[in-house]
């Protein structure tokens, strides 16, 4: 059975409870790049994980010792990192879920470090510098920023694609598979029509679902980060072992307010 493709209220509702299968098979290739991110967060270090998802990064900087906020809008991803973290009693103390959407939140504290893994994707360009002032709010002078999912050059914009393969997985006598096409709407916004598919002897069930993504050009998103108060960080060099727009890019947030 296929269910018609439609935009969930939830974005990650359809899919959610395979995005760490679909990770782990991809090994050290997975995107967002959970390790680069991760071990920037320094043992005792108060971290605000943003779009923090099934907790990818966030788990693993709460295991090495750090304090981390998740804010996550999504139910069923949030209710992934809950389930995980039930097997973790030790990190109870540690992480704080919130469901909290990007770009207007207030905390009311300050976070020693922020991430943005894989999440620049859902800001649309129009709300990009009032997601980096609330970043900034968060974050004391010299605070740490990463984020990806920015396009150094015209070049890496994605273009549209016909259908393609993107995940393909047994679990026991089940087969899950994804596969996705995307149509361009504009330069800046594509959506992507996903196809994810049930198998189980000869029994399949199909769901098709819409999202939508944006594409950040660097020195768009950089202009930005300046007007809320962040410069790039001259450490950045060798923060991700990847470059494009997978690259893991760090700024710091200037001394004076903005
Ligand atoms: C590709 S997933 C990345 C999840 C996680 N950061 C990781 O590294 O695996 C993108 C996440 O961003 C979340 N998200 C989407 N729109 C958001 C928004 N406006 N504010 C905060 N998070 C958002 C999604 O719900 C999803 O969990």
């Amino acid at each position: 059975m296929t269910k018609p493709s439609k935009t969930a209220a939830d974005g990650y509702r359809p899919d959610a409870g395979l995005y760490d299968i679909f990770a782990a098979s991809e090994g050290t290739h997975a995107l967002p790049d959970a390790a680069s991110f991760a071990r920037l967060a320094v043992p005792g270090a108060r971290v605000l994980d943003v779009g923090a998802g099934t907790g990818r990064v966030s788990l693993r900087a709460a295991a090495a010792g750090a304090q981390v906020w998740c804010a996550e809008p999504s139910p069923a991803m949030r209710a992934v990192l809950l389930a995980k973290l039930a097997a973790l009693p030790d990190m109870w103390s540690r992480v704080t879920v919130l469901p909290v959407k990007a770009p207007n939140f207030e905390l009311g504290c300050r976070f020693d470090y922020a991430c943005l893994a894989g999440v620049m994707q859902f800001i649309a360009p129009h709300e990009r510098l009032k997601l980096f002032t609330h970043v900034a709010r968060h974050l004391p002078a010299g605070g740490l920023l990463a984020l990806d999912m920015l396009e150094k050059t015209p070049a890496s914009f994605e273009t549209s694609w016909t259908e393609r393969d993107l995940h393909h997985i047994a679990l026991g006598e089940v087969v899950y598979a994804m596969s996705a096409w995307r149509e361009m709407l504009s330069p800046f916004k594509s959506r992507t029509h996903y196809r994810l598919s049930t198998r189980h002897g000869v029994t399949t069930t199909e769901e098709l679902f819409i999202r939508d993504r944006y594409f950040h050009p660097y020195a768009h998103a950089l202009s930005d980060l300046q007007h809320a108060g962040f410069h790039p960080d001259p450490q950045a060099q060798g923060a991700s072992a990847a470059s494009g727009p997978t690259a893991v890019f760090l700024f710091r947030r200037a001394s004076s307010e903005s």
